[in-house]
């Protein structure tokens, strides 16, 4: 067992350390106020091809390994968690989806390449309004026509959706056959009858960009078709295992973040005539998060272990996304509570950490969805 990372997981780790500092925190606090996106930024990150590291150069990726992608959601995400979850859209969810499936390479590196590089935006068009835990219960259909598919019905909830130039998009092409019958497809922006609904006012996490994505009568070639029907389904849930790793590190990174501003608040503040970290209570606590924070970190990277290793990592991912998102909100909240009165206002970051931290417990799979999976392992 050797813990120490690697020097392209050192150099990945200091580039996304140094690009949150200097381009993502001047603005956090504006750009969760007014729900903007930083697009400029985005496309600038993406300029190395942080947003393919861990697919095959063959089909456009950076053949990086799954950690280094990690580790740079995790910087990102100590000062912006809103630009994590769009980057783990991006490589995990949109990029895994590609990657997974079983389109020849030509398709996936018209499809990949450029979103590696932040020329192009991809989104995940899964969740429905009466499919959300329940992913079986689609209702968008795919009909064959000619040499394409028409596709009709709605996604809701798109992380990067009105900002997306492709949108992977997983529908039923029999609905008799559910889960049996459910393909995916590449739809792009522009397409006829593909359009944004409504974009969603939300708690935490507000400057990333979330909306419902409407298909009417929008006509595909057939040569989107990434998943054929009956392939679909696995190749949503493969790639969420990819994703939820991706948000355990998100989680991670906004731990980390809350806990060194309550760190150094605690160093820095004097009451009762000596520094706050002097009342014992307060050190103590900080060691138990300190404590939760290594739990969650070594279920994350252990999970991308098993994932760049070939291994089965859909349970340790389901155990780092619970984990770690759970740890988010335990540090955020105590953080705000530490920082008393000032950490309840907007300046000090941890109050909107703590809205952030909260969908992370929901989404991609909620905790509860992540117990399933664990206990599903234990009883077969
Ligand atoms: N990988 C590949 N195949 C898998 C799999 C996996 N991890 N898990 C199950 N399968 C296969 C099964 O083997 C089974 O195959 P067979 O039919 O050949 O036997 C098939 O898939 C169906 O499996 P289940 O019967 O277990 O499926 P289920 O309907 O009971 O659902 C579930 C399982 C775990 C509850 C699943 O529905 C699930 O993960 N739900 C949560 C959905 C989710 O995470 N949504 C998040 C959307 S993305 C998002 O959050 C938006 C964003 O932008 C951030």
């Amino acid at each position: 067992m050797d813990f120490t990372l690697t020097h392209e997981q050192q150099m990945i780790q200091q580039m996304a350390r140094e690009f949150a500092q200097q381009e993502l925190l001047p603005g956090v606090l504006e750009r969760d106020e007014k729900s903007e996106f930083p697009l400029e930024q985005f496309r600038k990150f993406g300029q190395t091809g942080m947003f393919g590291i861990p697919y095959g150069k063959e089909i456009g990726g950076m053949a990086g390994a799954y950690s280094c992608y990690i580790l740079a959601v995790e910087e990102v995400s100590k000062v912006d968690a809103s630009f994590g979850i769009a980057f783990s859209v991006m490589t995990s969810l949109y990029g895994g989806s590609i990657a997974n499936s079983s389109a020849p390479d030509y398709i996936k590196k018209k499809y990949l390449e450029d979103v590696t590089f932040g020329r192009k935006i991809g989104s995940f068009g899964l969740t429905e309004h009466s499919a959300g835990s329940d992913a079986a219960g689609q209702k968008t259909v795919a009909v064959k026509q000619g040499d394409g598919w028409v596709l009709n019905g709605a996604k809701c909830f798109n992380t990067n959706g009105p900002l997306a130039d492709y949108t992977v998009v997983y529908c039923l092409t029999d609905p008799a056959l559910g889960t049996k019958g459910m393909a995916a497809f590449v739809v792009e922006k522009g397409t006829p009858g593909f359009s944004v609904g409504k974009v969603e006012n939300k708690m935490g996490i507000r400057s990333a960009q979330v909306s419902e994505m409407i298909l009417e009568d929008v006509y595909v070639p057939e040569e989107n078709m990434i998943a054929k029907p009956g392939e679909g389904f696995k190749l949503a849930l493969k790639t969420l295992d990819g994703g939820r790793i991706g948000v355990a590190a998100q989680g991670l990174g906004i731990a980390k973040g809350a806990f060194e501003i309550a760190r150094k608040y605690l160093m820095d503040r004097e009451q009762f005539g000596k520094p706050l970290y002097k009342q014992q209570y307060l050190a103590y606590k900080m060691a138990e998060l300190q404590t939760d924070i290594k739990c969650a970190e070594l279920l994350l990277y252990h999970a991308a272990m098993c994932k760049e290793t070939g291994q089965p990592y859909g349970v340790p991912a389901a155990m780092a996304k619970m984990t770690c998102t759970n740890t988010a909100m335990k540090v955020t909240t105590e953080a705000v509570q530490m920082l008393g009165g000032n950490g309840y206002m907007k300046e000090y970051h941890v109050e909107r950490m703590m809205r952030d931290a909260k969908i992370t417990q929901i989404y991609e799979g909620t905790n509860e969805i992540q117990k399933l999976v664990i206990s599903g392992q234990l009883f077969r």
